[in-house]
């Protein structure tokens, strides 16, 4: 038998209540073979309140001694005055992020994944759009313009937006090891803005020099970033691969993605240093399961928010962190049941709350 230790980290607004459902369907998973020994701590705005950080030591400490950490959302209203930077609610995550080294965030979305069945009638797109749409988003996240200097005063605030050929490669590879293990074999689209940006330039070096020296059978294309966007509303088929991006194109286009399921509340992701049997990782593997939307403070605390990015994060768990990819295939079977029985929150038009969602994904087992 097994014993997976895993970190709670519900944070604010909504985040509370999609992990309550996320915990429900992971505790359905329990078997002989594998329990979980959960500890739950506080991250964002409720760890600023309680203890007048965003993220604590202890708690960044208990993320490196987990086998996984399941975390749903920060920030709001409240806190969006008081505090800035890696001080604000936002910034407990990006330190933890850091912390963990955790450099790729995969953010996938897929006209044939559990959300497929929600997306061909709720899209905001025509069928013929959307209809095979594949692809993975790999963000870089410890670097860029996230983690540079900053310069805050009244009149004048900078961003360093800085990248070393480390940082790119090893993204890179990642990347490429996906797209390498993707049947049918994926290509890299890596987007930049090597027309304007030098740091973009020296991404555009270190991923074609990487891509064609270690990876010569995956298929290489650079994108700029701008005109990808644009490709992602007129053609999305078109971007099927692994889109690799920096932090802030990444956190852009990732969101974007959300337009074509129709909604930001059933896009999971997996922040990593490393995949598994992966001859890239460096130390032990660390992965924070994280739902691309935030914490939807104006549909807070009304049993509303969709929980099935929180509980297919829970997929992404078992598949990367835990060595369970039957079980992961299971829970992505039942949550397409579910959505396309109909019993759908109002993000998807439904009328179903989130604690009835996730009872029934559970039952749907
Ligand atoms: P958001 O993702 O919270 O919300 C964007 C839109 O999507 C809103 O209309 C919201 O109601 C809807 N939405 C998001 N998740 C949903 C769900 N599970 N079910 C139904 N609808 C959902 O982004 P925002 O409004 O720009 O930001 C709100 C707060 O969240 C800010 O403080 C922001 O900094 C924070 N944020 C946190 C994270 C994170 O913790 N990873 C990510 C993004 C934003
Ligand atoms: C995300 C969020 C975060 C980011 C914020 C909350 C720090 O928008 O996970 O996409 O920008 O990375
Ligand atoms: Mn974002």
């Amino acid at each position: 038998a097994q014993t997976h230790n895993i970190l709670i980290l519900p944070g604010d607004g909504i985040g509370p209540e999609v992990m309550t459902e996320a915990i429900k369907v992971l505790k359905a998973f329990e078997s002989p073979q594998h329990t979980f020994q959960l500890r739950q701590e506080l991250i964002g705005g409720c760890s600023i309140d309680a203890t007048g950080k965003s993220v604590t030591e202890e708690v960044k400490q208990a993320a490196l001694d987990s086998d996984a950490v399941l975390f749903a959302a920060v920030g709001g209203p409240k806190w969006d005055n008081a505090r800035r930077g890696l001080d604000g609610p936002e910034g407990g995550l990006l330190q933890l992020r850091k912390a963990m080294d955790i450099y790729a965030n995969l953010r996938p979305c897929s006209a044939d994944s559990p959300s497929s069945s929600i997306a061909k009638e709720f899209s905001p797109f025509r069928h013929e759009v959307i209809e095979g749409v594949d692809f993975v988003v790999v963000r870089e996240n410890c670097g860029g313009a996230y983690f540079g200097k900053k310069i805050e005063d009244e009149t004048y605030a900078m961003d360093e937006w800085g990248y070393s050929e480390a940082e790119i490669q090893r993204v890179t590879r990642l990347s490429a090891e996906i797209a390498q293990r993707h049947n049918p074999p994926w290509p890299v689209i890596s987007l930049d803005k090597a027309n304007v940006l030098a740091s973009s330039r020296l991404w555009r070096r270190v991923v074609e020099k990487t891509m064609t020296t270690e990876y010569p059978d995956v298929k290489i294309v650079h994108q700029l970033a701008d005109s990808a966007s644009l490709i992602m509303a007129t053609n999305p088929r078109s971007l099927n691969g692994v889109i690799l991006a920096d932090n802030t194109f990444g956190d852009m286009l990732s969101d974007q993605a959300g337009s074509i399921v129709g909604t930001l509340g059933v896009l999971p992701s997996a922040s990593l240093n490393g995949l598994p049997g992966d001859k890239t990782l460096e130390t032990r593997p660390y992965g924070l399961y994280e739902p691309t939307h935030g914490s939807a403070p104006t549909i807070a605390g009304q049993n509303i928010a969709n929980p099935v990015a929180m509980i297919l994060c829970v997929a992404l768990m078992f598949r990367y962190s835990l060595n369970m990819e039957d079980q992961a295939r299971r829970l992505e079977d039942a949550v397409r049941k579910v959505l396309d029985s109909g019993l759908r929150t109002p993000d998807l038009g439904g009328k179903a709350g989130t604690k009835e969602v996730g009872d029934a994904i559970v039952a749907a087992l």
